[in-house]
C-alpha cells in the first residue's frame, strides 16, 4: 500500500520521472499523489486529489536532478491535499515519502509538538521530517540524521527523504518494500516496485530491513540503521520486460492479465523437479504443514487443503495469514508453513512467517514477484513466473497458484509426471477457452445480471474455495453484493436470501461430488433462483450454461476463469474501473 519513488542522478528531468514512476506504481494506491524535487535548492512540490494515471507530467522543470514521489492508499488522515505525500517540516527544508505506519507516531508527535514543531497534516508521516529536524539541529548531517530518526519508529516502515541542503536521496525500510535501480553512470532509482525504473534499468540491489542507503547519484552506501555497519550489495538483473508490465493492446490491465492464463500457467507448471522434489520431501517429513494466504491468494490455500487430501492423501492446515499467530502453539521446529502470495509483500503474511520461524519451523512460499520480502526471507521458494500483476483483482497469480500447488501435490504423491502432464494440457484447454466468442458469450451473460443486486456462488470439494474466490472477484471489480457457500451450507441459513430470478452460479465438475453440488442446485432452483451452471456438462436445472473443459483434479483452475471474465465485464458494464477498485490496493504492506 502506497507507491513510493527516488532519483537521483545526472538526468535533468528527475520530476517528469517521478511522475512516470509513480504511474507504474498506482496499484499500490490511487487516493492521491505527490512528488517534491530540488531546483536552485529549494524544494518544489506538487500534490493532488486522485489518481496520477491521466496527469501529464511533461510540463514539469526539465532542470531538475532529484526528486521524490508518492501514490497514497490513505491510512492516518482523509484523502486531502495536506495528507498526501511527501510531507515536510515548517520550513520546507525536508521533504519525507513514506510507505508503512509509524506505530508510535503519536508519542513521537506529542514529544514535538512540545518542542514548539506545528503539524499540518493528520499523518503519522509528518513526524518523520519534524523528527530529522530535530537530529539536524543537535549537530547531526542529514544521512545521520534519518538514521537516528529510524531509530525511534516502531512499525513496518519505507522512507525516502531529501533536504535542500544535500544532493542525497537517504532512503530505509523495516517491513516495508524499497528496490534499488542502477542506471550506470548516470544514477539510482528506489521505488517500492522495479516497473517504476524499469524503463531505465534492470539492474537492481535489494534493501533488507533494518537497512538504509544514501546515494548522491554516483555513489551509493548500505548500512544497517541499529549498527552502523556497512552492509555491500550486490548487482542483479531483472528478467522483466516493460511490455510485460504493460496493458497492451486490451483496456484495462485485468482483461490483459486473464488474456496472459493462456500462457501463464504453463510458465507456473515449468518447474526444476529437483526442487519441486525437495519440496515434497520437507512436506512429508513435516511434522504439521500450515498454509497461510491474503484474499485470493488465501483461496488458492484453501483448495490446496483438498489438492494435498485428494492427491497424496495428506493433511495440511489453512489458515488466512492474519489468524495464523493463534496457532502458534501448534507449530515446533520440524512445522512447515508454506505461505502464498501474489506479490511477496503482504504484511500479514510476513507477520505468519515471523510467528513460524520464532518457533523455529522452516518456511516454503510460492510467490509471483522474485527478489521480494518473501521470497528473500523463506527456506524455500517456488515461484509461480506469471509475469507483473498490475490489476487490484487477482487473475492470472491465482491460477499459477494453484498449478504450483497441485503440482506439489503430485510430486508428494510420487507422481509428478502425471501431474506435470495433466496441468500442460490443462494449460492448453486454457487457451482454447479464451477465443473470442467465449468472451463475447460471458460479456453477454453480464448484461443480463448486471443489475442484480445480490449474486451467490456455490462449489463443493475444491470448488468451494474457488465459489468464495469467485465472491471475491465480483464485490471487488463490480461492487454487486456477492458471497460464496459451500454448496451443503445452503440450507443451514443462506438459503433464506434466495428470491425469485437471485442469480446463483454453481460451480461443479466431472466428479464424485458432482450428484451433491447438482441437488444443492436443485434446491436453489426450486426457491426461484436463477441457475447459472459452470460446469463440463450442460444439465436441465441450469438457466444458463457456462461451458468449461473437464480438467480432472485441475477443475478449479479452469472454473475460476470464466468467473473472471464475467467479473470484468460486470465492472465494466457496470461503469467501474476493474483496475483500480474503490478502497482497495493491489500490494497490502499494513496489517
Ligand atoms: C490484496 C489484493 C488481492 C490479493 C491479496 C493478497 O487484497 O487485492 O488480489 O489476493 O492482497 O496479496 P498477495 O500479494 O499476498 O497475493
Amino acid at each position: 500500500m502506497c507507491g513510493i519513488f527516488g532519483y537521483v542522478g545526472s538526468r535533468n528531468d528527475a520530476a517528469i520521472m517521478a511522475v512516470e514512476g509513480l504511474k507504474s506504481l498506482e496499484y499500490r494506491g490511487y487516493d492521491s499523489w505527490g512528488i517534491a524535487w530540488k531546483e536552485e535548492g529549494n524544494l518544489s512540490f506538487r500534490k493532488e486529489i486522485g489518481k496520477i494515471s491521466g496527469v501529464d507530467g511533461t510540463t514539469l522543470s526539465e532542470n531538475c536532478t532529484l526528486s521524490i514521489g508518492h501514490t497514497r492508499w490513505a491510512t492516518h488522515g482523509g484523502v486531502t491535499q495536506e495528507n498526501a505525500h511527501p510531507q515536510f517540516n515548517e520550513d520546507r527544508t525536508i521533504a519525507v515519502v513514506h510507505n508503512g505506519i509509524f506505530e508510535n507516531y503519536q508519542e513521537i508527535r506529542n514529544e514535538l509538538k512540545a518542542k514548539g514543531h506545528v503539524f499540518v497534516s493528520e499523518t503519522d508521516t509528518e513526524i518523520a521530517p519534524h523528527l530529522i529536524e530535530e537530529y539536524m539541529k543537535e549537530g547531526n548531517d542529514f544521512a545521520r540524521s534519518v538514521q537516528l530518526a529510524c531509530r525511534r519508529f516502531t512499525g513496518r516502515y519505507a522512507v525516502v527523504a531529501v533536504h535542500t541542503t544535500s544532493d542525497t536521496l537517504v532512503a530505509a525500510r523495516t517491513g516495508s518494500p524499497l528496490i534499488v535501480g542502477v542506471e550506470r553512470g548516470k544514477g539510482y532509482f528506489v521505488a517500492s516496485d522495479t516497473p517504476a525504473f524499469l524503463r531505465h534499468t534492470k539492474t537492481v540491489q535489494y534493501l533488507d530491513d533494518g537497512e538504509m542507503l544514501v546515494t548522491d547519484g554516483k555513489t551509493i552506501l548500505f548500512w544497517d540503521i541499529l549498527t552502523g555497519e556497512e552492509h555491500p550489495k550486490r548487482e542483479i538483473e531483472i528478467t522483466t520486460n516493460i511490455a510485460e508490465a504493460d496493458k497492451g493492446k486490451y483496456a484495462h490491465y485485468m482483461l490483459k492479465e486473464i488474456m496472459d492464463q493462456k500462457e501463464s500457467v504453463a510458465r507456473a507448471v515449468n518447474q526444476d523437479e529437483a526442487e519441486i522434489l525437495a519440496v515434497a520431501d520437507a512436506i512429508r517429513n513435516a511434522k504439521g504443514t500450515f498454509l497461510a494466504g491474503c484474499g485470493t491468494a488465501g483461496k488458492a490455500c484453501m483448495a490446496a487443503e483438498y489438492f494435498f487430501s485428494v492427491i497424496a492423501k495428506h493433511h495440511v492446515n489453512f489458515t488466512p495469514a492474519s489468524e495464523f499467530k493463534l496457532y502458534h502453539h501448534f507449530l515446533q521446529p520440524q512445522s512447515l508453513l508454506i505461505v502464498v502470495s501474489q506479490s511477496g509483500e503482504t504484511a500479514d503474511v510476513l507477520e505468519a512467517m515471523n510467528v513460524a520461524k520464532a518457533a523455529g519451523s522452516k518456511v516454503l512460499s510460492i510467490v509471483n514477484v522474485a527478489g521480494s520480502s518473501i521470497d528473500r526471507a523463506s527456506d524455500y521458494t517456488l515461484h509461480i513466473n506469471a509475469g507483473p500483476e498490475r490489476a487490484v483483482a487477482s487473475t492470472k497469480a491465482l491460477t499459477g497458484q494453484l498449478a504450483v500447488l497441485l503440482l506439489t501435490a503430485y510430486a508428494l504423491a510420487g507422481k509428478l509426471q502425471e501431474g506435470k502432464k495433466l496441468l500442460l494440457e490443462v494449460s492448453s484447454m486454457i487457451n482454447d477457452m479464451l477465443n473470442p466468442r467465449y468472451v463475447d458469450r460471458l460479456e453477454a451473460l453480464a448484461g443480463k445480471i448486471k443489475e442484480k443486486e445480490d449474486l451467490y456462488i456455490i462449489g463443493k470439494s475444491w470448488n468451494y474455495p474457488m465459489a468464495l474466490e469467485s465472491a471475491i472477484k465480483i464485490q471487488e471489480v463490480s461492487y454487486i453484493h456477492a458471497e460464496g457457500f459451500a454448496g451443503g451450507e445452503l440450507k443451514h441459513g443462506p438459503i433464506a436470501l434466495i428470491e425469485e430470478r437471485t442469480p446463483c452460479i454453481v460451480l461443479a465438475g466431472n466428479d464424485e461430488v458432482l450428484p451433491d453440488i447438482l441437488s444443492n442446485a436443485v434446491q436453489l432452483k426450486a426457491r426461484g433462483a436463477q441457475v447459472i451452471g459452470v460446469s463440463p456438462e450442460s444439465n436441465e436445472i441450469f438457466d444458463e450454461w457456462i461451458r468449461v473443459p473437464d480438467a480432472g483434479p485441475a477443475q478449479a483452475i479452469v472454473n475460476i476463469i470464466p468467473i473472471q471474465v464475467l467479473s470484468y465485464f460486470l465492472a465494466v458494464q457496470r461503469g467501474k474501473d476493474p483496475d483500480m477498485p474503490r478502497n482497495l490496493a493491489k500490494s497490502v504492506t499494513v496489517k
